[in-house]
């Protein structure tokens, strides 16, 4: 009962005359929109609004192959008017063909019984999800570590087409929920915990999928969800779809900032966050849906909810009585399109909800303007159906080493007492290595979930061409130099964190034939709530079965495969090299055995912060009380950040040395731009590429300031003894920071710029505070 009149003359301020849109508008795009609206009946837009499941349209036949069921497609489009259809059936991946048929056939029946194209929508979350041999890039948390943007984009761009073979012209991905809270079971689905990480690939993702004309998206490219706006990744629980309750100045700095730079490149949709911020769901909230993003930003995309969530507002929410009020509020609260996989009773309750006067036909044709507006920018009046000749492309050896390369960049060595690179050599003096661990032959741990499946689960038929861990290390190195003994197994069938019965003891006696042990050790594949969890800390069994190969005397490299840190502080200590590989995908076999070798060299940074302890889970971007020293006195008031490894920190096989940093400007004014120079060399014996992180500190703050906070970031490859000088433009307006009383501020004072170990002082000569929500 929250929106009513209010909402209602509000609406009709949606997009003032004056607005300054996100991206500018194209005039005769916007009169085809106009144009096509002016002739539809309220049930045509009605039914716009609705996003169905694939799975109600049809079923398994004799053979278990799912089929189209035409009859059921003809009513659901001729008569219910529907605009939109997602997923893949059983989420299990489909193929091209299939794709191609579906969706040319929905195309078909849209375009003859409504004269407006659908528009498909498939989680093509790290790749084509769910189009069989396509290919599937490491997970975003990866290419996060990679902290290369080039390479995001490109991966962004074959998804791009992969998913236009197949006819699918929308994916629902980006995702930045930012990754702060390591119990969270979607860390993993976008890029770590940093703001500026999050919305700098989010940038080069948009841009990738869509190309760099968001109003005229061709036939290679396809439109974006940018999710889940916004806050998702916050839990109080740590479990997935559970309410966040986050400050004012974590919503707009930290939060809201990649939605922001996703609006401002152009994404042609966002798909809303499921939970609640501060106890107000996101799909109820005019002031984040309408206010923020629509009218502040003059962001005039379309919001689509997430699964069946307008019925979550009064089924798990209780801010609505029944799915009627629930409809009323999500509308008005500026939702444009409803995800009811289930069912068409959305459509019934919305036109009861308009002839009652609780939604205006304003409210409506909004909703609709957006809908048809990501249809005219995709070109599908032109071209429904883009799949067939043009894409012989398609999972190609070429896009395979794309994917390959980001593998490689992403996985992060943390911890080398010098026994890698493992070299290979002549085959007689190759090392013998024991393999061990419930992760060290298996795609599924690799691929994460999203990976043909919606769990991952069940699909290591699909994944079959590509190398486990243990295979690819048998490629290296000779079959006969690989024992492998698990020692801890998954149970597949199971809950993803279940174990068989451990075999310790027998992976222990087989290493008594090896020079060393490499134990690939995490978790097996999960996303969304099937991927709570209750504790931190890494499985017992797999502990266990570290602690007790580390009593053999044989050296342990630990290769951590997982979605989320998990707590391994007792047997860290215990290993002569750590490897995080996080998620890298199909050739993260591959990839793992190039770098453990030396073949290839590191060059990933951490996306997030390891933590060591369970009640220690700071982010990298800690406030400076929370690390309190002792005084002198009777009293103790010691409290320390304690961690494992720190965000952005990552080893290689060569050294960098930084050096000059400089700042042009020794004080500043907010109009100002600075410019940040630094030095890097390669200081090693071996080409290399180097993340060069820059950092601000703002010394002193009228609110507590953070200890540091990353600006900018650019990747560079070094050949050894060289030396390239970076330079970062960083307006001084990034320096500054909500104040208490929400407004931007920045104030007069000292701040630190910092690259590596380097420091150089600035200063701000004036405070200035701005009444615009967006600077
Ligand atoms: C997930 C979204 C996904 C949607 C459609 C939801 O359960 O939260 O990330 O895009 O399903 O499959």
């Amino acid at each position: 009962m929250r929106h009513t009149l209010l909402t209602v003359v509000l609406m009709l301020t949606v997009m003032p005359a004056s607005a300054q849109f996100a991206i500018p508008r194209d005039a005769k795009l916007e009169a085809k929109v106009e144009k096509t609206l002016q002739k539809m009946t309220l049930d045509e837009k009605i039914g716009q609004m609705l996003e169905l499941n694939l799975d109600i349209m049809g079923g398994y036949d004799a053979n278990r192959v799912w089929q189209l069921n035409e009859t059921m497609l003809d009513t659901l489009i001729s008569k219910w008017k529907v605009g939109s259809i997602l997923n893949a059936p059983g989420t299990r991946a489909a193929t091209v063909a299939q794709w191609q048929e579906w969706i040319r056939l929905i195309q078909k029946k849209s375009m003859k019984y409504i004269g407006i194209p659908d528009i498909y929508g498939l989680d093509h979350n790290h790749g084509v999800t769910y189009t069989q041999g396509g290919t599937l890039f490491p997970q975003p948390i990866n290419m996060a570590a990679s902290f290369n943007t080039e390479l995001v984009r490109t991966g962004a761009e074959i998804t791009a087409y992969e998913s236009r073979a197949g006819n699918c012209p929308w994916v629902y991905n980006p995702v930045v929920d930012l990754g702060r809270d390591p119990r969270w079971p979607r860390i993993w689905e976008s890029y770590g915990e940093d703001a500026v990480v999050n919305a700098k690939m989010v940038v080069a993702q948009i841009k990738g999928y869509q190309g760099d004309d968001p109003n005229h998206i061709d036939r290679f490219h396809v439109g974006t969800s940018t999710k889940h706006y916004f806050a998702y990744g916050a839990p109080w629980t740590g479990k997935d779809r559970t309410p966040a309750y986050l400050s004012p100045q974590l919503l707009r700095e930290k939060y809201f900032e990649p939605f922001k730079q996703a609006a401002l490149a152009g994404t042609l949709t966002m798909m809303v966050n499921s939970g609640s911020v501060n106890g107000v769901p996101l799909h109820a909230s005019y002031e984040y849906l309408t206010k923020w993003l629509k009218e502040d930003l003059g962001w005039d995309g379309m919001l689509v909810t997430d699964w069946a969530d307008i019925n979550s507002l009064y089924s798990r929410e209780h801010v609505a009585k029944d799915k009627k009020d629930a409809i009323r509020i999500a509308i008005n609260a500026g939702i444009d399109m409803s995800m009811d996989p289930y069912s068409v009773d959305f459509c019934i309750l919305l036109k009861e909800l308009v002839q009652e006067g609780k939604v205006s036909m304003t409210r409506i044709d909004d909703a609709v303007r957006r809908i048809l507006r990501a249809k005219y920018r995709l070109g599908l009046f032109d071209e429904p159906n883009t799949g067939g000749k043009g894409y012989e492309k398609f999972g190609s050896d070429e896009f395979a080493q794309k994917s390959l390369q980001a593998a490689e960049e992403s996985m992060v060595l943390l911890k080398n007492d010098g026994i890698l690179p493992l070299s290979p050599n002549a085959q007689q003096s190759s090392p013998k290595i024991l393999l061990t661990g419930p992760n060290a032959n298996q795609m599924r741990c690799l691929l994460g979930g999203w990976s043909y499946t919606w769990q991952g689960s069940n699909a290591e038929d699909l994944a079959e061409k590509y190398n486990t861990i243990y295979e690819a290390l048998c490629n290296k190195y000779g079959k006969d130099n690989i024992v492998l003994e698990q020692g801890v197994t998954y149970r597949e069938r199971g809950r993803y964190y279940e174990e068989n019965k451990p075999q310790i003891e027998q992976a222990v006696a087989a290493a008594a034939q090896v020079d060393v042990i490499v134990a690939c050790i995490g978790e097996n594949s999960y996303t969304e709530s099937p991927g709570n969890l209750s504790d931190l800390w890494l499985s017992e069994n797999q502990r266990n079965l570290v602690k007790a190969l580390a009593k053999t005397g044989k050296p342990i490299i630990l290769v951590l495969n997982e979605g989320r840190p998990r707590l391994i502080a007792d047997i860290e200590p215990l290993a002569k090299a750590v490897v995080d590989i996080l998620l890298p995908g199909n050739y993260g076999g591959d990839a793992l055995a190039n770098l453990l070798s030396g073949d290839a060299n590191f060059s990933a940074k951490m996306p997030y912060t390891y933590p060591k302890e369970i009640n220690s889970l700071n982010t990298y971007d800690y406030k400076v009380s929370e690390v309190v020293g002792t005084m002198a006195g009777a009293y103790d008031y010691d409290a320390r950040v304690s961690l494992q490894w720190p965000f952005g920190y990552g080893l290689s096989y060569t050294t960098y040395e930084y050096s000059n940093l400089k700042v042009d400007k020794a004080s500043f004014t907010a109009d100002d731009v600075l410019t940040v120079t630094v030095d890097v060399k390669n200081t090693g014996s071996r080409g290399g590429k180097e993340a060069v992180l820059l950092y601000s500190s703002d010394l002193v703050a009228s609110i507590v300031p953070d200890n540091r906070r990353l600006r900018d970031f650019t990747k560079i490859a070094l050949e050894p003894g060289e030396t390239k000088t970076v330079t970062f433009r960083l307006p001084a307006k990034d320096l500054a920071f909500v104040g208490a009383d929400g407004r931007w501020t920045l104030e007069e004072g000292d701040f630190l710029l910092r690259v590596g170990r380097l420091t150089a002082p600035t200063k701000c000569r004036e405070t200035k505070i701005w009444d615009s929500p967006n600077i």
